[in-house]
């Protein structure tokens, strides 16, 4: 979620007449709407409220919840709903009444945000749905006892995400972040030993491998695909190296053929980056199972989240056993408390895992409506000269998970700029991640040519990319393309 002004619209009863006028007079539109305890509306007060209230002598030095002035049956509308109806009571051209200010609650009517018509409402870049299906689940594990990581949601989600993939062996982590760094555990990566990886990536991908003690050697993407340059890896490889990690960045899938070949030539390992890329395809295959194993990431802003949470998922089953001991503290399955490999702890919970199921039998739908949105991005978009979309291909599909675009010699200057005027419209953006070789303390594992990385990475942006209407995205495009002309 976004930081919205609700501080400036809100307030909980009883206060004194002069603190309450003057919030009224911060927000300038005239009234503050009143919650309780659990910030669920139950009504406003206008400056017209007050000064009617005067007139008939109702108002004393305190307002309380039983003043006689205030309004107790306020406007609302659902924090969902399609920006054309919103406009349409604050503009009245469809509705009676025109509103100023419409507060905008969700379904315990706990204001959300608060619609006037400079700021229509807030669009975060991602907009987490969770229901009821979630909340069951969770009650149902707290229920239970299993609160920590024994406990039957831990298998059968697992279970259900070898499932989906179409195989493997899964294991729950407690992060995206711990399922790399157990995979390449697994595989035995460690000292002395060297990982390939791209130059553009979230730094886990980079810190999982300094983290086991390896050494990442990091190469450009290819920029027809965004992803890790194929013909730079060869160029890469020595004596030392183990593995390459391709990660499927903003949901693209790496040419994985060509990945193969090279792992198989040199008997390395792969270790599949996949935190961003759950749903998406290669070659008519879901991203998963192309490599050794794979690391997905159920963080909050994921195709499917668990609040914290990530999946490796092995291909070799001796891999998988392994891995299991690792992450429990490298404890015999046989014997309690007795070590066999030098583990830590990096177990899912039950509660998590309760979520994960839930949330996993509405991905289909969940990256439907993304692919939605992509889709009516990617048709207005097209046309501007000076916007690159995500690539596109006939090989692969996206998982859909943040809509990016590239916007030709931006920089990075003006690109911050962009990112707060937009904010200041409401609509929230993310830059592309920093190139790693930028960073003071990944510069030591660079060498070469990174110009493509750092062209994605300097002039991108990512957008607003669930829950919204092609209404809400005429607006949000409309708005982008009048700052970029701004800046350009
Ligand atoms: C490419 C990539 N790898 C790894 C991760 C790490 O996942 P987590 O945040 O669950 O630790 C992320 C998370 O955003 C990511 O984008």
């Amino acid at each position: 979620m976004i930081q919205n002004n609700l501080e400036k619209y809100t307030i909980q009863l009883p206060k004194k007449l002069n603190f309450v006028l003057k919030k009224i007079d911060s927000n300038s539109n005239g009234i503050v709407f009143i919650t309780n305890l659990e910030n669920k509306l139950i009504g406003s007060l206008s400056d017209g409220d007050i000064r009617r209230g005067m007139m008939k002598n109702q108002v004393t030095k305190y307002v309380n919840i039983n003043s006689k002035y205030i309004n107790k049956k306020p406007f609302f509308l659902n924090y969902n709903s399609d920006v054309k109806k919103i406009l349409s009571y604050l503009e009245s051209k469809k509705n009676k009444k025109k509103y100023k200010c419409i507060p905008l609650v969700d379904n315990k009517k706990v204001i959300q945000d608060i619609s006037t018509i400079e700021s229509l409402r807030k669009y975060p870049i991602i907009n987490l749905k969770i229901d009821n299906s979630e909340i069951n689940n969770v009650i149902d594990a707290m229920k239970s006892g299993w609160i920590s990581s024994a406990g039957s949601f831990v298998s059968q989600f697992e279970e259900n995400f070898s499932k989906y993939l179409g195989g493997g062996y899964s294991i729950t982590t407690t992060s995206g972040t711990t399922a790399l760094e157990l995979a390449l555990k697994s595989l035995q990566i460690g000292l002395g030993d060297e990982v390939i990886l791209p130059n553009l990536s979230f730094a886990a991908s980079i810190n999982s491998i300094i983290n086991v003690g390896a050494k990442p050697v990091v190469v450009d993407v290819n920029p027809k695909t965004w992803t890790i340059d194929c013909n730079r890896i060869l160029e890469k490889i020595s004596s030392k190296t183990k593995a390459i990690m391709p990660v499927h960045i903003y949901g693209q899938p790496c040419e994985m053929d060509k990945i193969k070949k090279i792992a198989k030539s040199k008997n390395i390992y792969i270790v599949e980056d996949a935190a961003e890329a759950l749903g998406a395809t290669y070659k008519n295959a879901k991203i998963g199972l192309h490599g050794d194993c794979s690391c997905f990431s159920f963080y909050a802003n994921k195709t499917i989240t668990t609040g914290e949470g990530g999946m490796v998922v092995f291909k070799k089953k001796k891999y998988f056993k392994l891995a299991n001991q690792i992450k429990n503290h490298g404890m015999s399955r046989k014997k309690f408390y007795f070590h066999e490999t030098v583990g830590s702890n990096y177990r899912m919970t039950n509660i998590q895992a309760a979520i994960g199921i839930s949330q996993l039998k509405k991905i289909k739908s969940l990256i439907l409506s993304r692919r939605r949105i992509f889709q009516y991005y990617n048709k207005r978009l097209r046309k501007f000269n000076y916007i690159n979309l995500l690539p596109e291909n006939n090989w692969s599909t996206n998982s859909y998970w943040l809509y990016t675009i590239l916007i030709k010699n931006l920089g990075t200057k003006k690109r911050e700029k962009l990112i707060k005027n937009l904010l200041k419209k409401g609509i929230e953006t993310r830059p592309a991640f920093y190139p790693f070789n930028s960073m003071n303390i990944y510069k030591k594992y660079c060498s070469g040519s990174y110009k493509f990385s750092e062209k994605i990475a300097n002039n991108s942006i990512s957008l607003p990319s669930t829950s919204i209407s092609h209404y809400d995205q005429d607006l949000i495009i409309d708005i982008l393309i009048k700052e970029i002309n701004k800046l350009i």
